[in-house]
């Protein structure tokens, strides 16, 4: 909520409604990201908050702005989400 993810994207139980991006109820449990174009691993999902246009150029998720202390937290709570 507090780093600007919930503008664009669902997590159900929370106040995080935005429907611009994808769902993430489920995404610890999937295995790609980004429509199949990376794996689902630590790494590619911090690769992909950061910037996910590196990943996939032209993609509707802007690149995010996520202090280096606070990003471990953040991919610990997304993996938790399955
Ligand atoms: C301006 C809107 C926007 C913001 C803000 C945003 N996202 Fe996204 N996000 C998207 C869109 C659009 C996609 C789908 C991109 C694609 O695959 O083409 C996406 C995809 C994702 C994916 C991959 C989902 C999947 O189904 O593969 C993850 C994980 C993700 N975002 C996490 C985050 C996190 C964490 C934040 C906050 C740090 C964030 N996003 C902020 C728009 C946004």
């Amino acid at each position: 909520m507090s780093v600007g993810c919930a503008a664009c994207h669902t997590i159900p139980g929370t106040d995080a409604d935005g429907v611009v991006g994808p769902d993430l109820t489920h995404i610890g449990r999937r295995l790609t990201l980004g429509a199949a174009t990376i794996p689902n691993t630590r790494g590619h999902l911090g690769g992909w908050v950061v910037n996910s246009q590196t990943i996939k150029p032209g993609n509707k998720m802007p690149p995010q702005k996520i202090a280096a202390e606070e990003l471990p937290a953040l991919l610990t709570y997304l993996e938790s989400l399955e």
